[in-house]
């Protein structure tokens, strides 16, 4: 893995540090102001490193890493739901996948990081204030990777950017949606999907679902999966054994695959 340009230095509490490790003083979030070639560079894999109060230890970049200390702005899709649709649409090496909103990117690192060298991945959004992030927390990982999709980035509301969607690729293997608006989104996109393809709506309120599940079934698409994933984590009992931990389960989207058969 290439570990030139970039780094994740993790906190004792687990906190994650991404740094671009390029010589000059400058202010890094979180850590004050600094030179980030002097003071990282020579620190391997696993050692420790103090910075003013704070204890840091040099890791990888992975996954992981990339999307725990990512930038922020719109909500993010995580790894419970990235997995599951990535998963489900069968990406990987080779594909050509249309993503739709980027927002900040979250689950566009999945599927950078399935897609590999020889992927396409192609990616839609209106602003460009959620792009922008999306755009930083796509360059870390194809300059901290060694391997990344061919990725094009299309400025526009899905709907209205159908002609450089399809100059960017005439098809495609699987299509991802989270936006406010499945039905107009599906009607216009379906056209692209490949047969044998998938598509996956990323739902967070059962309307939502519901309209992307007509859709699909309008423009001929079969259902293949709808419903929620429940994540329930386990932890250390204080008086020993392992067994769920305390607090609510947390919602995050409903999730519908649909397939492409003829
Ligand atoms: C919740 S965010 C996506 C988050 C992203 N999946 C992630 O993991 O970071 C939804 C995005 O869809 C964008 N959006 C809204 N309408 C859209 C449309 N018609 N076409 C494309 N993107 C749209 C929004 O601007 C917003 O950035």
């Amino acid at each position: 893995m290439n570990q030139s340009l970039w780094s994740a230095f993790i906190e004792g509490e687990g906190k994650i540090h991404i740094i671009e490790l390029i010589p000059g003083v400058r202010k890094i979030k979180g850590l004050g102001v600094l030179d980030a070639f002097e003071t990282f560079s020579k620190i391997k894999f696993g050692e420790e490193v103090l910075v003013g109060q704070k204890i840091l230890s040099r890791v990888p970049l992975r996954l992981p890493e990339l999307s725990k200390g990512m930038l922020r702005r719109a909500q993010t899709i995580s790894a419970k739901d990235a997995g599951f649709m990535t998963s489900r649409l069968g990406i990987g090496p080779g594909d050509k996948i249309l993503e739709a909103g980027i927002g900040s990117g979250g689950l566009s690192m999945y599927i950078a990081r399935v897609l590999g060298n020889s992927g396409v991945h192609v990616t839609v959004e209106p602003r460009n204030e959620h792009a922008e992030v999306a755009l930083e927390n796509l360059r870390r990982a194809k300059e901290g990777w060694s391997e990344f999709p061919t990725h094009h980035h299309i400025e526009g509301a899905i709907e209205d950017v159908v002609d450089q969607i399809q100059l960017a690729s005439p098809e495609y293997d699987g299509i991802i949606l989270d936006l406010p608006e499945h039905t107009s989104a599906i009607e216009a996109v379906a056209p692209l999907l490949s047969i044998g393809g998938r598509i996956a709506c990323y739902c967070p309120v059962t309307s939502q679902l519901e309209a992307a599940w007509v859709a699909c079934e309008e423009v001929g698409f079969e259902i293949e999966w709808a419903g929620e994933l429940i994540e329930r984590q386990w932890g250390k009992a204080s008086k020993g054994g392992v067994r769920p931990v305390n607090g609510p389960f947390g919602h995050t989207a409903f999730l519908l695959v649909a397939y492409r058969r003829n």
